[in-house]
């Protein structure tokens, strides 16, 4: 199976987990796409999505899909997104489609993650995937010195300008053996708006697209 066929599994299967007549949180990137393509098939049956992108929201509209301000919605009861890696416990990267910052809001709101992602995601130790920071613009430079003490090599991720108005840092060569306190830490640095770890929003479950269909790990 192709890697554009696992996504597309998962995409599907997570369907299972949307409460009909709720809200649903929905993520972004290629494997949230699979998966807003297979919402399409339940519209009716949802009260509406709460989008962590312009991008997602363009695609959730494209389908007649009802996009709410998440300003209106209090607690939705799933959230549905991709990684750029997850752990044995749960704990993932995000950030590789830049939509860090609104995906930790829209996450934030829902009781449970439903991540989303196939088998090469898998990750015993979050790190090789370079860690996204989104940034304040003026504090760019200062927070990439920051990175660079911890031992990473941070780099701009030019050209790229979030929902949010703000940067991207890619950091790479870090080995995050203790994502809740690296998150915390980085969340402490003026100028700091999100850090790409998901440790206190860590997945409940994850469906794993694998050639042998889809495997679900329960956190
Ligand atoms: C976007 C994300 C995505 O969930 C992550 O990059 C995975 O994307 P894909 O499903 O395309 O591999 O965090 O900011």
């Amino acid at each position: 199976m192709t890697q554009d066929e696992l996504k597309a599994l998962v995409g599907q299967a997570a369907l299972a987990y949307v409460v009909p007549g709720s809200v649903v949180g929905v993520g972004t990137g290629s494997t949230v796409n699979c998966f807003i393509d297979a919402l399409a098939a339940m519209k009716d049956r949802i009260a509406g999505a709460v989008s962590s992108s312009e991008k997602s929201t363009e695609r959730l509209r494209g389908h007649g899909i009802r996009v709410l301000d998440a300003n209106t919605v209090d607690g939705i009861p799933v959230y549905i997104d991709g990684a750029d890696e997850i752990d044995h416990a749960g704990n993932m990267i995000k950030g590789g489609g830049a939509a860090l910052t609104r995906e930790k809001i829209v996450a934030d709101k829902a009781e449970r993650f439903i991540c989303i992602a196939d088998q090469s995601k898998l990750v015993d130790t979050l790190g090789k995937f370079p860690l996204p920071v989104e940034v304040i613009p003026m504090a760019a430079a200062q927070i990439a010195r920051k990175l660079r003490a911890l031992g990473g090599q941070a780099v701009l991720r030019h050209g790229v300008v979030t929902d949010n108005g703000c940067h991207i840092i890619d950091v790479a060569g870090l080995q995050i053996v203790d994502p809740a306190a690296t998150e915390c830490e980085m969340n402490q640095w003026p100028g700091v708006v999100t850090v790409g770890i998901f440790a206190r929003n860590r997945a409940s479950v994850c469906l794993l697209g694998t050639p042998e269909g889809v495997k679900t790990l329960n956190f």
